[in-house]
Parts: structure tokens; sequence; C-alpha cells
């Protein structure tokens, strides 16, 4: 069958990944774990990873193991951590593979340890620190007895201990100060009932690029890698480069009249204008919650505003009635050059965070690596 090349596509720019990564590590002796999940923030996992690595990231992070197995033979050969999993798992495959696995409660040092029996292999694994997320790790009131139950087992050697931040992106919040000295008294305990973890991590992004305290032996930075704030302040400032960006072709054109009402409800009405429709939707990542919300998009350098509700696969731009706009030019929806929306934009509009619109990116969109 015939390719016919989709009418969108997000361009990543991979130099700019690696020049993130190395802006990080300019900040930092510790070592990088990129962290590359749900397909590298959208932007591919594979070839992220590949892009950090060159950049000097010396480990990869992927929340789910199962992403980080199915990935294994094309990532580059360096240590994964992978910190989710379901009760029921058999984590053989993945100790085998050698993937550092997180645990949090005893029941997951039981899991990794099965797994560890059945593969014939001892499990690298981190033990993880609930100290203000609530939503991994151990307490500090159940900590000693995770660190008692994992030194028990024959099978597994804690290489590492980990916590992450829940409010580092917020400047003058005490909360990365009082978590980062909970983490480290419970490093203190571990070692006192006789662990000897090779790393101790806890910094995100906003860690890595705010915090030095925090840093420890290894950062895992996130959304910086991708060339975005994890504040959603201008990447510039901090020296990050945005890589992806997102483009479409024009596939319709219209002049109408006065009030004329556009897309489903007639929410917004407009004109007389130009009206250019873009063919990216909600399935494709263009967040609904933005509609009638200011987002704009630059079609041929011209600021566009979008108009009325995103639908699944399209939206509406008002060109202005003096447009030469034609079907077939180019929409940039995001991206880093001078006059161009950006990432955060979008995030604003939607009502949302930057990282969920990368994450967003639907499958029909095509990944194009430069
Ligand atoms: C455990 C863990 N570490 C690191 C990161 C990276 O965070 P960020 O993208 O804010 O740098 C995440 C992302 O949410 C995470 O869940």
């Amino acid at each position: 069958m015939a390719f016919m090349r989709p009418p969108c596509r997000a361009l990543i720019d991979l130099g700019a990944l690696t020049r993130n990564v190395g802006l990080l590590r300019d900040r930092t002796d510790a070592e990088v774990m990129a962290i590359v999940k749900a397909d590298g923030y959208g932007h591919g996992a594979v070839r992220s990873a590949a892009a950090a690595v060159a950049g000097g990231a010396s480990r990869l992070g992927i929340a789910h193991a199962s992403e980080a197995l199915s990935l294994l033979g094309e990532l580059p050969e360096v240590p994964i951590f992978s910190w989710i999993f379901g009760a029921g798992s058999d984590l053989a495959p993945a100790v085998d593979a050698g993937i550092e696995l997180s645990a949090g409660a005893p029941w997951a040092v039981e899991a990794i340890a099965a797994g560890a029996r059945t593969a014939g292999r001892t499990a690298r694994v981190h033990l993880a620190l609930d100290s203000g997320m609530a939503r991994e790790g151990a307490r500090i009131e159940q900590w000693d007895e995770l660190v008692a139950v994992a030194l028990a087992e024959r099978r597994i050697e804690v290489v590492g201990i980990w916590s992450h931040l829940a409010c580092a992106d917020e400047p003058g919040s005490h909360e990365t100060v009082r978590q980062t000295e909970l983490f480290i008294d419970a490093v203190t305990r571990a070692e006192r009932a006789g662990a000897t973890p090779e790393m101790r991590h806890l910094a995100n992004s906003a860690g890595t690029l705010w915090h030095p305290e925090t840093h420890f032996e290894v950062v895992r930075p996130g959304i910086s890698l991708y060339g975005l704030a994890p504040d959603g302040s201008n990447p510039a400032e901090h020296g990050l480069s945005p890589v992806m960006r997102l483009e479409a072709e024009l596939v319709s054109v219209r002049e109408v009249p006065a009030a004329t009402p556009v897309s489903y409800g007639g929410t917004a009405t407009v004109g007389p204008t130009r009206l250019g429709t873009v063919p990216l939707g909600y399935a494709d990542g263009a967040p609904r919650q933005a509609s009638g919300r200011g987002a704009w998009v630059s079609v041929e350098g011209h600021r566009a505003e979008v108009v009325g509700r995103i639908c699944m696969d399209q939206f509406v731009v008002d060109l202005g009635p003096e447009s030469t706009a034609r079907a077939g030019d180019t929409v940039t929806v995001f991206g880093a050059g001078p006059g161009d929306p950006g990432v955060d934009d979008w995030a604003r509009a939607a009502d949302t965070v930057n990282y969920t619109i990368t994450t967003s990116l639907g499958p029909r969109v095509p990944r194009e690596y430069v």
C-alpha cells in the first residue's frame, strides 16, 4: 500500500536533548539518571535515551518495569531503574535483564526476591522512602521494618535508597528541606542496620536545577531533558532548549461572514475573517480544555488564535481577514523559535502543566527526528 504522509508531525531535536543533559550535568557532580518513562514524555523513549546518554547521562529511569522490559534490546546499555510493577507480577524477566527495581514495602521485597530466585540471580534493589508524596515507599514509621526485610533476603542487594520531591518547583517551600532531612535520617538508619547503598537519589528536574542539597549520588531529571522547566517558566531563562516542535499543514482555508459560529456548539462566533483548519485534535494531544481560552498557533510566522471547540481530529484558527494563508501552509502548534507558541502557552490555556501536553501526543502524530 502506498505511504501517505500524515498532515502533522512532531519534530524532535535530539541535539537539543543532548545539550539539555549537558546543562544539567554542569549543575551537579551527581550521576544523571535520565527519566524516559511514558515513551520519553512523548518524545520516543529509545531515541531520547540514546540522546541523553550521548549528553552524559549514565543511567535511565522508566517508571513501569513492563515498559522498561519491552524496550530492552533497543535502549543504550546503561543501568535501568524502574519503580512500578503490579503486586502479582512475575519479576523474573526484569531481574534476569538486570533492571534495578524499587521496593517500598515488604511485599515488593518478596516479589523481587521470588523473581530473583526464578531467574537464578541477585536483584539490585532501591528501597523507597515516602518522604512526603504519600504515593510510593515506606513511611518513616515502617522504614526500619522494610530495611530489615530487605537485608534478610539473600537474593537481594540493596544498592540504592530513594524518594521523590513533592514541591521542589515551588519557590520558598520549606517542604524540600523537610523531605531532604527525613531522607538523610532514613539513609542513616538503613546504614546503621547494615545497608551499604551505592547511591541515594531524590532530585527530579526541579531538585536538579534549584536544590543542590538534594543531589546526593544520582539525580533523576525528566521534564528538563526535554527542554521544559518544571514550573512552567520560560525554558530559555534556565538555558533549556525545548526538544519538540509540533507542526501541521492547514487542510482548509475559508472566508466567512460576520457572526459565523465555529465548531461544535457554536461557542465562538467570528467574522468577517478567514479561518484555517488544523488537522490535530484532542486524539492527538491538542487539549480540548484549551478551547476558547486563548491558545494560539503560528501560521507562516503570523499568530492565529484557536476559535471554537477543539475537536477529536481538528481545530479551527482565526487567520484574520487580510490573511493570505492557503491550504498546505505550515502551522506551528508549538516550537522553540522566536514567535512560536510554546508548550507552556498550551499548558496555561488548558489549565494544566507542560508535562501533560507532550505526554498526551497521540500515536497518529509521527515523530520525526532531526
Ligand atoms: C520517581 C520519579 N523520578 C523522577 C521524575 C522526573 O521528574 P521531572 O520530570 O519533574 O524531572 C519523575 C516524574 O514524575 C518521577 O516520578
